[in-house]
């Protein structure tokens, strides 16, 4: 309730800030109107397009399979195909972070690294978490608390493994998984308790922004987080269980507002910025409404593991408090990860003004664990805009290109 009256009286102010900022069209009727006649009336069409319409704006067919759980959640798996029907070759799994989908791939043109792979003759697939709009569970709705009782672990050990050995029954070979930032926590956590089943569906992992440890945060974000705890964990109470979910007032709210404008569009990536790190390689203005876009559910529950990590700066399973932890885990606190059981061969990628996951935390997760098939590189990004940059295509998609390739031919 509380949840719901704060946001009500913020969405309040932004849509009354919205009304006053009519210069746009935001339609595509008006933007093929009048993009021309009116500089500040921007839109692009993707924005819009469902992953098929994207993928084949972009030259390529889209296939989507579905894979079910363990634990009986739906997830689509798509898969791109070329124009004449024909598949590439070496499948590369990708998987999007938190409050993300797959769409997040695909939606940087040819800056986007489904299609950059694809075109290099890859057979690129691309992995939803259960957090996606149209993922389902057998017996449980989006409206069921329970649908929202995951965090990155449930994502990792779940989720990751059912594709994994989807598409291993479909190819016969092994991936390399491409994780940004949560797709990276997923595996480091599937990959340190499970190896062996990792090491029989993984030919190489490429950890971009990982989201693992947290030894070094500035003040902003250490302040913030000790008082989020506390905040967080009264929404679950309050029947509040995941946030941006599909249609929720927070998200129409976002969308209505920073659709609005382009100065509005940019203002948000100003605020993201103190979150993510400085766009160095800001996206172009008409990309805003697809990054916008791009912005899914997450659950209280992997907001709130976060931050317990945060907090203890250690990779650690779900603390549940002792009472629980002990019936859980068998012991008062919760078991660290433990990356030193990791076998796969993994390369570590960390954007140089990312204040997330930022060199520091990378660097020390390296330091820490890393066997003589563990490599490190850095990129010029912060923790989103590789993804969104203009310029993914002369920084970090080459970059990708090279470690594929040394896995291959390993
Ligand atoms: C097109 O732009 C002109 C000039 O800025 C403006 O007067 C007109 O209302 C716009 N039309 C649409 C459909 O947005
Ligand atoms: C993969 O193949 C094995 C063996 O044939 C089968 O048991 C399993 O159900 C298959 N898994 C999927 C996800 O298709």
């Amino acid at each position: 309730m509380i949840a719901r009256a704060f946001c009500a009286v913020l969405c309040v102010a932004v849509f009354a800030e919205a009304q006053y900022a009519n210069n746009v069209c935001i339609s595509l009727e008006a933007y093929f109107k009048n993009m021309t006649s009116n500089p500040k009336c921007w839109y692009d069409p993707e924005v819009d397009g469902t992953a098929q319409e994207r993928a084949q704006n972009n030259g390529f067919l889209l296939e989507e399979h579905q894979v079910t759980t363990e634990d009986e959640y739906t997830l689509p798996l798509y898969r791109l195909k070329n124009l004449d029907g024909s598949y590439g070759s070496q499948p590369i799994f990708l998987q999007h972070g938190m409050t993300a989908d797959a769409a997040c791939m695909m939606v940087n043109k040819e800056n986007s690294i489904s299609y950059y792979l694809a075109r290099k003759g890859y057979d690129v697939w691309l992995g939803n978490y259960r957090n996606c709009d149209s993922c389902t569970h057998a017996t449980l709705t989006t409206s069921d608390p329970k649908y929202w009782d995951f965090s990155y672990h449930e994502n990792g050990l779940y989720d990751l493994p059912a594709n994994f050995e989807y598409i291993k029954n479909l190819t016969g070979q092994k991936i390399i998984h491409i994780g940004h930032s949560m797709g990276s926590t997923g595996l480091a956590a599937y990959a340190s308790v499970k190896p062996m089943e990792a090491e029989k569906y993984i030919k190489h992992a490429i950890l971009l922004a990982p989201a693992i440890y947290f030894k070094k945060n500035d003040d902003i974000l250490g302040n913030m987080v000790a008082t989020l705890n506390e905040i967080l964990a009264i929404f679950p109470i309050i029947g509040y269980d995941a946030i941006l979910t599909k249609d929720s007032f927070e998200s129409l709210a976002l969308q209505r507002f920073f659709y609005s404008s382009l100065d509005n569009a940019k203002f948000f990536h100003l605020a993201l910025s103190t979150i993510f790190g400085k766009y160095t390689h800001p996206p172009e203005p008409e990309k805003f409404p697809v990054t916008l876009n791009s912005i899914k559910a997450a659950s209280f529950k992997t907001l709130m593991h976060y931050v317990q990590n945060i907090r203890s700066t250690e990779f650690r399973m779900f603390d549940y408090g002792p009472e629980q932890n002990k019936i859980r885990y068998g012991r008062e606190t919760p078991p660290d990860y433990d990356l030193s059981k990791i076998t796969n061969s993994i390369s570590l990628v960390y954007g140089l003004y990312d204040t997330l996951a930022g060199k520091e935390n990378v660097k020390a997760v390296y330091q820490v664990y890393h066997k003589p098939n563990w490599d490190i590189f850095e990129i010029p990004h912060n923790h989103v805009d590789l993804l969104f940059s203009r310029d993914a295509r002369k920084t970090i998609l080459p970059l990708l290109s090279k470690i594929i390739g040394k896995a291959i031919r390993k």
